[in-house]
């Protein structure tokens, strides 16, 4: 039985990409995702066709008991969850106070950090019993700075980081590798940033930036995931920020 890297928010940036990368390292990699059906098979089916093992499911993370029912089914039913990607963003647009609803800051609550919380409470208490686990946690810049238009991003995305704090504070010395990990910059997530800008921006953006290494690739974000997840206990990182070499970082800008 191969351990289990199990992704929460598997479009085909990031969340993809890691799934797919500990899937070539000896991984079953456990991919979820809330809506789209097809592009959540053609990433199951990239995974087998280079002879690897992959699940994967369509699930809203952040509805009743989804989270605590399919870690229970996992572990039952494929393998100790040894990894836990937590990559659901919260990034609903640029909006000012005015535009943002009571509702969409509630929303984005509940997906940066109820979700990790509820996720951390099913979870943590298994890799606890192992005494082996790693949680990396994807961020953002939001996480580190609000801004005039990122009401319910950046106070949620701070909460998350705050969060991880509190998780490694208690599980780092029970063996459990929390790492939070800040997003600085633009990935190349036809299904997020792609779906916010539109096909013709997006398609833009990656021919302005693309070539010339500006738009962070979601694969290199992958193997730094991995590389994290390596890491010896006597020298584990909590907290590193991913921007792309000629952008400026958050405490630059
Ligand atoms: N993309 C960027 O430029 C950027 C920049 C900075 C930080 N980040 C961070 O990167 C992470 C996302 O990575 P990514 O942008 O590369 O995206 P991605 O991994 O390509 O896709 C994330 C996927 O999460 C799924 N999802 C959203 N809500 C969900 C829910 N409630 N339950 C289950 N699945 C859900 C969506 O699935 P469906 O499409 O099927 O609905 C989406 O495709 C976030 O933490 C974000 O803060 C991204």
């Amino acid at each position: 039985m191969k351990p289990v890297c199990l992704v929460l928010g598997a479009g085909r940036g990031i969340g993809a990409n890691v799934g797919t990368y500990f899937a070539d390292h000896g991984y079953h990699a456990c991919l979820v995702r809330r809506s789209n059906q097809e592009a959540l098979n053609e990433s199951i089916d990239l995974i087998q066709k280079a002879g690897n093992l992959a699940t994967g499911y369509l699930i809203n993370v952040i509805e009743d008991d989804s989270v605590e029912d399919l870690i229970e089914n996992i572990e039952q039913n494929i393998g100790p969850i040894e990894v836990l990607v937590y990559n659901l963003g919260a990034q609903s647009g640029m909006k000012l106070l005015a535009e943002t609803s009571y509702k969409e800051f509630e929303w984005a609550w509940r997906i940066a950090n109820l979700g990790l919380f509820r996720t951390a409470q099913s979870l943590i208490p298994l890799m606890q019993q192992r005494e082996k686990g790693t949680f990396l946690v994807t961020s953002a810049t939001a996480a580190m700075r609000g801004n005039k238009n990122q009401h319910s991003h950046a106070s949620a995305m701070g909460g998350r980081r705050m969060l991880c704090q509190s998780l490694n504070a208690e599980f780092a010395s029970k063996g459990i590798h929390i790492a939070h990990i800040i997003i600085d910059g633009m990935v190349d997530a036809p299904d997020t940033l792609g779906k916010m800008l539109g096909d013709k921006e997006f398609n833009k953006l990656k021919e302005d930036l693309g070539s010339s290494d500006l738009l962070i690739s979601p694969l290199e974000i992958a193997k730094t995931y991995y590389q994290i997840h390596l890491q010896h206990r006597s020298a584990w990182t909590h907290e590193l920020n991913i921007s792309s070499y000629l952008d400026k970082q958050w405490w630059n800008d």
